[in-house]
């Protein structure tokens, strides 16, 4: 038999389900609350199953619960893929864009966005900034069109192209005492404090593959979930850093922080565009995408 309900059911069980709160899911749907109540009632009658349970004063899923909300997500997704199609129909000058960048690549993004909605400037854009790890369960959800990371995620199909260098330099205060030093060995490193990213930055595991591959030890202080935080602290004596040369374009201009010439650095990485396997994109996405790749160092600004 076939099941019996409609999208809006499945659109605002999906709210609630996310939410875990029937009150939640009316505020974002700008509804009532007994109007949340009655739109799930009736899609658990035409599935014939309970999707959420109470236990003491907190909503869960049910199985059934966990099955149709996975189901309402991949057929949201669906919708708005088809909408984004329709959108193509009627060209690149209009349509929603929707990018996650890792928390390094937005000194550089940022600009990069602001040049491309210049020049198609009937477009949306929703640019969301988190790290290595989010932009990883992004991908494996589908959710963004595009992201651009320092590393592809393992585990993840995704396809991804490189398009340009993400150097990691070592940085200290201005008046350090090995500013002036050429080529200093990484082992005069073992007993300095460093201020690192927090886990699940990609940044953070690339200078911990870094030291481990040249046997070194790495004594992290205090972890930071911002690039601009860390370069503060460095500047105010807590520790040395190891950043992307793309987050130092101000610090290095003023010279308030200087790059400290340390043998085997820069630590070589690149940034990569990445997107789930098979995941068609629209003629705005497929622009968006060709931009980054031809025009993206163009946004870098080192002195
Ligand atoms: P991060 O990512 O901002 O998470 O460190 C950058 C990267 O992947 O290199």
């Amino acid at each position: 038999m076939a099941l019996n309900l409609t999208f809006r059911q499945l659109k605002v069980f999906e709210s609630a389900a996310r939410h875990l709160s029937y009150t939640r899911a009316a505020e974002e749907l700008h509804l009532s609350q007994p109007g949340v109540s009655m739109q799930i009632k009736q899609l658990e009658e035409s599935v014939g199953l309970p999707l959420f349970e109470q236990i003491g004063k907190k909503m869960h899923l049910t199985t059934a619960g966990h099955e149709i909300y996975t189901y309402s997500q991949d057929i949201g997704h669906l919708l708005d893929e088809a909408e984004e199609v329709l959108q193509a129909l009627k060209g690149v000058s209009r349509g929603r864009l929707s990018i996650s960048v890792a928390t390094t690549a937005s000194h550089f993004t940022t600009r990069l966005l602001a040049a491309f909605s210049q020049r198609y400037d009937g477009v949306t854009i929703s640019l969301d900034i988190t790290n290595r790890e989010s932009l990883k369960h992004q991908l494996e959800n589908n959710l963004p069109d595009m992201v651009i990371m320092g590393q592809p995620p393992e585990g993840v199909d995704v396809q991804s192209e490189t398009f340009m260098e993400n150097p990691l330099v070592l940085i200290a205060p201005a008046n350090h005492p090995l500013v002036k030093d050429q080529n200093i060995p990484l082992k005069r490193f073992e007993d300095e404090l460093f201020v690192v990213r927090e886990s699940g930055s990609g940044t953070r595991s690339a200078i911990q593959r870094f030291f481990d591959e040249h046997s070194v030890s790495f004594h992290t202080g205090i972890e930071m979930s911002s690039n601009e935080a860390i370069k503060q602290a460095v500047e105010a004596g807590l520790g040395l850093g190891i950043v992307s040369i793309h987050t130092l374009e101000l610090e290095l201009e003023t010279a308030r922080l200087v790059i400290l010439n340390v043998e085997d650095f820069p630590i070589k990485r690149h940034w990569h565009i990445v997107q789930r396997s098979g995941k068609r994109l629209s003629p705005l996405a497929q622009t968006f995408k060709q931009f980054v790749l031809d025009e993206a160092a163009q946004f870098i600004r080192l002195p």
